[in-house]
């Protein structure tokens, strides 16, 4: 059970399988990140100190847990010392003069959030949330992704220099060249076993992750909002709370690491994770800016019969907005594509049995529209601004913009109806105002805060170009993410395993597009493209008016059979059998007594067997076809591959169900969450 325990100079902090160990002198110092310690045995641990002793060293560099001198990037600008410190039920707070230190832990994970507060009157440059200390290994290596639009969650292992490596955006946005998470080990661990420390930052502005290590042997991690230190004054009454980041101690692996990020999204950040996401259609790569109330009626009807269960409008709906040029900020029907505005088609869609939702990109505004001609004086650039996509970025540090913004998108959403709005950014700041870096992040989490508490049925998917916004700030406001633009398969097996390294299966939305695909220009077949995308949130994005009468058959048969095992794949464990870039990689899926196995062939001739993770030994398990296996047989030599190489990719789902009781995955300590309460 998560609980904290404190003697008066040492605390402990119990996650469910782990300890984080502190002890008070004068300074905060980290004692202990890793497997269970009783709270004597963390009292009986010397503190750490460089054996290189003072003259040229800091003598805690690398074990304070918020420094604020020394030789290692500061917490803070300004000497603190404790003042004391209190525990509330999961909570932690420890008083530094003018800063409070929060640790909480959240039950039934591993995840500790750490955040801290800084009371006016003060003046400071740093600002830090949190700083986790690992403890000293013999070696580092550090995990993270990088990317770009379209080639997002690259996944990179890579032994980790005796320097400050800082993994950052100065973008004003969460950005696709990197994610707000690392993980480190000491070299050795691997997917399935291995002792993995993970931090990440729940922010969506600019902002930065050093990581430290020091000639001395030893690691931390610091985390703050904005890509650098800026100077701040508070004054008496005024508080400033830094973005939470969380840290993770996973004992089995990269893939164990995974599975408890995704069990803390879904039980504490993502606001209906208990839902089933619904098989959305989206119009993006069918019509693009060509959209007419017809053409899209045409749409939701061939999705209504293929078993779609949401249908989305994107971009060019609105305003004069025929092509990226014009017309964004003016956010209302395009009167010669809706001639009676949107109501008629949202209706259509509903009658049809399905959802309605529409693209918006709220903070964004083209030179060429009437919101710029009316208030030129509301986009953050300052001076002539970069142009990227023909359009600004519109500045929610403003409390204007923010209500203006709020009007449009409440009255938008109560006159169509609509459950769903997909949620976009197209362009990163550049010659912003100092304080929009990470004062816009913060003003859009409140407007969407608003337009959420107003419509509580709502539902919005985060979307920057593709998954240019993913990060704990915005999944706990928001419903799925755009994954990426780039829709081809094969691409997306190692952008979808980059995701689901720190991000929820059940938040990552994957379109089944058309071949060749639009980006890659790759013909991929039709089944393989499903099996990739039905591993996430299924959506269709392909022109269905030009699908052969097989192609829509085949759709329906695997869009039904999608909506049988869903709730594995959105609710359950995830296991990556098989590297991304494997010539045959593989997932696999555990809730309760039910197992998805996805395989998916690339190249090569692999057939050895997929040896399955998290099943009951002593229980067996049927196929569909009513096969039996046992779950000792299927986790020591594996789950047979019938996949024949044919020179195109291939793949399988195999639907596996415990026989008698089922069973809740154990071994990992991840729960069942259909059970969860929230
Ligand atoms: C970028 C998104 O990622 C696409 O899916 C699409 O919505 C376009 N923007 C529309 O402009």
């Amino acid at each position: 059970m998560a609980h904290i325990e404190s003697d008066g100079s040492t605390v402990v902090l119990h996650t469910a399988r782990t300890t984080y160990a502190l002890r008070l002198e004068g300074s905060v110092m980290a004692l202990h990140w890793g497997d269970r310690l009783s709270l004597a045995d963390a009292a009986a641990l010397p503190s750490w100190r460089s054996p290189f002793g003072d003259t040229f060293e800091g003598p805690i560099d690398g074990a304070s847990d918020f420094p604020t001198s020394g030789f290692v990037p500061p917490a803070f600008s300004s000497p603190l010392a404790v003042e004391g410190h209190e525990i509330h039920d999961d909570t932690l707070i420890i008083r530094l003069g003018p800063v409070d230190l929060h640790y909480r832990v959240r039950p039934g994970t591993d995840v500790i959030e750490r955040w801290s507060v800084v009371h006016g009157p003060a003046a400071f440059t740093d600002h830090a949330a949190a700083v986790w200390c690992l403890p000293q290994l013999e070696d580092y290596r550090l995990s993270h992704v990088t990317g770009g639009w379209a080639r997002e969650g690259t996944l990179r292992r890579t032994p980790l220099p005796v320097a400050e490596t800082t993994l950052v955006s100065r973008r004003g946005v969460t950005s696709h060249a990197s994610n707000p998470w690392v993980m480190l080990d000491d070299g050795t661990a691997t997917e399935q076993s291995g002792p993995v420390w993970s931090a990440a930052l729940a922010f969506s502005g600019s902002w930065r992750i050093t990581v430290t290590r020091t000639d001395a042997g030893r690691c931390s991690l610091l985390g703050a909002a904005g890509h650098a230190a800026a100077g701040t004054r508070l004054d008496e009454g005024e508080e400033l709370v830094s973005p939470v980041f969380a840290g993770l101690y996973a004992a089995d692996g990269f893939g164990g690491a995974s599975r408890a990020w995704h069990e803390y999204q879904n039980r504490y950040v993502r606001p209906h994770a208990g839902e089933t996401r619904p098989v959305l259609y989206n119009s993006w790569e069918a019509t693009a800016f060509d959209v007419t109330e017809e053409g899209q009626c045409g749409l939701a009807e061939i999705a209504a019969k293929l078993g779609v269960e949401l249908f989305v409008v994107d971009d060019g709906w609105f305003g004069a907005r025929t092509s990226d040029r014009a017309g964004l900020g003016d956010w209302h029907p395009n009167p010669s594509r809706f001639p009676s505005g949107l109501r008629p088609l949202a209706d259509h869609v509903r009658s049809l049995g399905m959802e309605f939702g529409l693209w918006v990109e709220p903070e964004m505004v083209n030179p060429d529209s009437d919101l710029f001609r009316e208030h030129p004086d509301w986009v953050l650039h300052r001076g002539p601004a970069t142009s990227l996509r023909h359009q600004l970025v519109l500045d929610f540090t403003r409390d204007d913009v923010r209500e203006w913004a709020l009007a449009w998108l409440d009255e938008l959403v109560r006159s169509a109806g609509l459950a769903f709005l997909k949620w976009d950014f197209n362009r990163p700041f550049t010659e912003a105002r100092p304080e929009s870096w990470v004062g816009h992040a913060i003003g859009v989490y409140e407007v969407i805060d608003r337009l959420r508490a107003r419509h509580p049925g709502l539902r919005i998917e985060a979307c920057a170009g593709g998954g240019g916004r993913v990060d704990l700030g915005m999944l706990a406001r928001t419903d799925q993410a755009w994954t990426s633009d780039n829709t081809d398969a094969l691409d997306r097996i190692k952008i979808q395993s980059g995701y689901t390294q720190t991000y929820a299966p059940g938040s990552m939305v994957a379109w089944v597009t058309d071949s060749p695909n639009p980006i890659t220009g790759r013909r991929v077949p039709l089944p393989f493209r499903f099996h990739v995308a039905m591993a996430g949130v299924l959506g269709i994005g392909g022109d269905l008016s030009r699908w052969t009468p097989s192609e829509l058959d085949l759709a329906i048969a695997l869009i039904g059979e999608y909506r049988e095992f869903r709730d594995v794949v959105q609710h359950g464990s995830l296991h990556r059998l098989r590297p991304a870039d494997a010539g045959l990689s593989a997932w696999q899926y555990n809730l309760g007594g039910r197992t998805v196995v996805f395989a998916w062939r690339v190249s090569g001739a692999d057939n050895a067997p997929l040896r399955l993770r998290g099943l009951d030994p002593g229980g067996s398990y049927a196929d569909k076809s009513g096969r039996l296996f046992s779950g000792a047989a299927l986790m020591a030599a594996g789950l047979p591959v019938d996949l024949p190489f044919r020179g195109e990719p291939v793949s399988e789902i195999v639907q596996l169900t415990a026989q008698g009781d089922p069973f809740t995955e154990q071994e990992s300590g991840v729960s069942d969450p259909s059970a969860r309460s929230k």
